[in-house]
């Protein structure tokens, strides 16, 4: 299968991004033709700082190659560098209604959070996020469940766009994790865990191993004191049982036996040492490739080549089907 996907280098990466996206993207690397980008253009429609956006763009590239994507499995790059992203978005803008884009929720939901700040970009995101995945005529799209109607968009997107011209784009699909598809802030078990919330409430993929060990000692838990998966009453204890679940690999009634009885307390400390123990690896390589930032951009530099072949192609198919010459 062809594989898209990417993540917007607006904060540091994060526990959700990672069971939500990173870690299928890893699985997937192997038996797939996969390529990941960093959705730099996507950043700048919410407010942000020059030299931050420029060390997280770095950053994020960084995170993608510590968390275990390879180079020579899969093509990784940053999106501004292939231009292609906003020429076929400006295609794809002409065959999609302002009603559609304004159902978004995530345009509800930033321009509610930056009302000063509702631009064009930000109502035009998910016909960018559209021409991300149809350049490369993906079939596959891993992502977190917030980003499902962005998918979906594209998706109609690409039909309309094959009604109207004739065949030309593959229709993609969502690929969701079944679990964690939606890891939740361990403040306030209700909300989704974000890169701009609560950071209390958000592990990052790369904080120290005290700070993890703080993060979940003080997580949110409901009264009562078994430790049993129930999402509707028990937002809190659930989400950090599908937390260990994931990062385990055990199921979670496995995880459920395995705490009968113990204490709240108990399950955190053992919760924290297992997220500890698992970022250990992407820790340290991290540091590593900080220090290694030619050999990075080099990596970057070539899947920014690979990438524009691909893409190049499809602009060329679509510019002709829809009558310019
Ligand atoms: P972004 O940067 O908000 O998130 C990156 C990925 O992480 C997933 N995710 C989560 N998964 C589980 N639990 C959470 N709490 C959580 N928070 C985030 C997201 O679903 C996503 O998969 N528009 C996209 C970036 C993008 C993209 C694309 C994705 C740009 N072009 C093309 C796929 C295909 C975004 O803002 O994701």
């Amino acid at each position: 299968m062809r594989i898209f996907s990417g993540i917007r280098p607006t904060g540091e990466l994060h526990i959700g991004n990672y069971l939500g996206a990173i870690k299928q993207w890893i699985e997937l690397q192997e038996k797939n033709e996969c390529i990941f980008c960093v959705a730099d253009l996507h950043a700048i429609t919410t407010p942000y700082e020059k030299k931050e956006l420029q060390k997280n763009i770095l950053e994020t590239s960084i995170a993608y190659l510590a968390a275990g994507l390879d180079p020579e499995k899969s093509i990784i790059f940053i999106q501004s560098q292939v231009k292609e992203h906003a020429e076929l978005a400006w295609l794809l803008g002409s065959i999609i209604s302002i009603g559609e884009l304004k159902r978004m929720t995530q345009f509800k939901e930033k321009s509610k959070k930056h009302p000063k700040y509702i631009n064009a970009g930000l109502f035009n995101y998910p016909v960018l996020m559209a021409s991300d995945i149809l350049l490369y005529q993906t079939e596959g799209v891993p992502v977190g469940k917030d980003q499902e109607q962005h998918v979906e968009l594209a998706r109609e997107i690409a039909r309309r766009f094959n009604q109207k011209f004739g065949k030309t784009l593959k229709i993609p699909q969502s690929l969701l994790p079944k679990v964690g598809a939606k890891i939740m802030s361990l403040q306030d078990p209700k909300k989704k865990m974000s890169k701009t919330g609560n950071t209390k409430g958000c592990i990052a993929l790369f904080d120290s191993p005290k700070l993890i060990q703080k993060k979940i000692m003080s997580a949110v838990t409901d009264t009562g004191k078994n430790i049993i998966y129930n999402p509707k009453r028990k937002a809190g204890i659930s989400n950090l049982l599908t937390i260990y679940s994931l990062f385990s690999g055990k199921s979670i009634n496995q995880i459920e036996k395995e705490f009968k009885g113990k204490k709240y307390s108990e399950f955190k400390k053992s919760l924290a040492e297992l997220i500890i123990k698992s970022l250990e690896a992407p820790r340290k390589k991290r540091k590593e490739l900080l220090n290694r930032e030619v050999y990075v951009r080099k990596i970057l530099e070539q899947g920014k080549r690979r990438a524009e072949l691909l893409a190049r192609s499809t602009v060329q198919k679509a510019k002709r089907e829809m009558g310019l010459i």
